[in-house]
């Protein structure tokens, strides 16, 4: 038999040669090839998702069963709108997140309320030892019997015992501490997290569980790990929040089964995450009175609109270059909207440094934001506060005009429950709107009338 040659893998990208290199030839990164043996050909299948079988033979499209989508709530509804509508069977949800976030609590808590409802299931942790996991679980309810934990590493024991077992959910925390034997390389190598997670896909298809996988990002995303797998998976979550924050939003980035734009929001309690049915309220409810550089918006998450407050703070900066500090915003944005400001509104900002933050350590990307983004920054410049009863929606373009947003209605209906009486939106999105009784909707072209109208 021919030796088994070796083949070398970046630990960043996945890029493998036959030889050891010092520096990546594809993502750039030095000391990132570690050696481990090659894939064998039959676990290098590129798409192994609803293969049709072996020995079986292309079929005529109207004789394809409908997608019969048999959902799994599992009882904890921000979840569950997240997946679409439930846990779908044989799917395999990757959740991923910072260390310390919360993900094993998330997926602990989701495990005892589907025991809860009858389901045997399995928490199997590569980090935890099973009385870890049964403190944990004190924390966070009442044991269950149909809860089974298990704690392992070695890939093919917890499969054998999924197969002896048959659990109706399974969890797997983590992606980086499982260790497949057919491979040398260490647990959390590129090699290992895509075998790993191809051999539970393939797993979770051929025996229907519904499969959770636990991985840790870190800050800048760059791992052995979930970037690399999000085509492995049916649905990737992310599990976002700020560590000193008490709330979490969780996000899907891909969902093969639904859409990826719902979020669900957490607070982190001493009893475990506790759902969080109307985040309006909770993110606007340290809003200071009366202080400027605060402006209240109206996000569209998913299908749910979310009320956030805006805050920025303009202060003359001991800088040649002033500094643009910014949290849970695009800071590319933040820039443009200064040089906004400045250009087309004639407010001296060049000598500012300008911090942005949005209240609760949650993050937005809607451009619906802008308008108020450079409400909040006016409002600190001129230390004014913007009205208290005013929500500000709009994007903002480079000649400072507002441009329209979708689903105003929706907006202004959220933010007319919340106890607001007056809105500033783009002019354009006005036409046939109805707008709740008790609501005053400002229709405004270009920043600097939003501005004039406010302060
Ligand atoms: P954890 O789920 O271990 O995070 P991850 O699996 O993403 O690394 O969460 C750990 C943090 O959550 C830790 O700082 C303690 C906190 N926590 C609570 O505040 N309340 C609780 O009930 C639990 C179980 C954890
Ligand atoms: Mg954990």
């Amino acid at each position: 038999k021919k030796a088994q040659k070796t083949v070398f893998t970046c630990q960043d990208c996945g890029y493998t040669t036959p030889k050891w290199m010092g520096k990546c030839p594809d993502c750039g990164q030095w000391h990132s090839m570690v050696e481990g043996k090659p894939k064998a050909a039959s676990s290098g299948l590129k798409a192994p998702f609803d293969l049709s079988g072996p020995g079986s033979r292309p079929v005529p499209i109207d004789s394809v069963d409908g997608i019969v989508e048999d959902r799994l709530a599992t009882g904890i509804m921000e979840l569950d709108r997240v997946l679409g509508g439930g846990l779908v069977a044989g799917s395999m949800v990757l959740i991923g997140g910072d260390p310390g976030i919360g993900k094993s609590t998330l997926m602990l808590q989701v495990m005892q309320s589907l025991a809860y409802a009858g389901l045997k299931v399995l928490y199997v942790s590569g980090e935890e030892s099973v009385r870890q996991i049964k403190l944990r679980s004190q924390r966070t309810g009442s044991p269950s019997p149909n809860l089974f934990v298990y704690s392992e590493i070695v890939l093919e024991q917890i499969l054998d015992v999924l197969d002896q077992e048959k659990p109706q959910a399974v969890v797997l925390d983590s992606v980086q501490t499982l260790y497949s034997q057919d491979l040398t390389s260490a647990p959390g190598s590129v090699s290992q997290v895509r075998e790993v997670t191809f051999k539970l896909a393939m797993h979770a298809k051929k025996t229907g569980i519904p499969t959770f996988l636990v991985g840790h990002v870190t800050k800048d995303g760059a791992i052995a790990g979930p970037r690399l797998l999000e085509h492995m998976v049916d649905t990737v979550l992310y599990f976002e929040g700020e560590r000193n924050h008490i709330y979490r939003v969780l996000r899907a980035v891909k969902n093969r089964f639904g859409s990826t734009n719902e979020i669900g929001v957490f607070e982190m309690a001493e009893h475990g995450l506790m759902e969080v049915s109307n985040p309006s309220a909770v993110f606007l409810s340290e809003r200071p009175e009366h202080a400027s550089g605060s402006a209240v918006t109206a996000s569209l998450e998913g299908s749910r609109p979310i009320l956030l407050e805006i805050q920025a703070l303009a202060s003359t900066s001991s800088f040649a270059s002033p500094r643009r500090t910014v949290l849970g915003l695009d800071s590319n944005k933040v820039a443009l909207l200064v040089a906004v400001l400045e250009k087309k509104v004639g407010m001296p900002l060049m000598d500012q440094d300008v911090f942005m933050n949005v209240a609760g350590g949650v993050r937005v990307t809607e451009p619906a934001v802008d308008l108020a983004m450079v409400g909040a920054v006016a409002s600190s410049f001129l230390d004014r506060p913007v009205p208290r009863d005013t929500v500000l929606m709009g994007e903002v373009g480079l000649t400072g005009e507002i441009r329209g947003v979708g689903q105003m209605e929706t907006r202004i209906k959220e933010a007319a429950k919340m106890g607001f009486e007056q809105c500033l939106a783009p002019a354009s999105s006005l036409r046939n709107l109805r707008t709740p009784s008790g609501m005053k909707v400002v229709g405004v072209k270009s920043v600097s009338q939003a501005l004039e109208h406010l302060f």
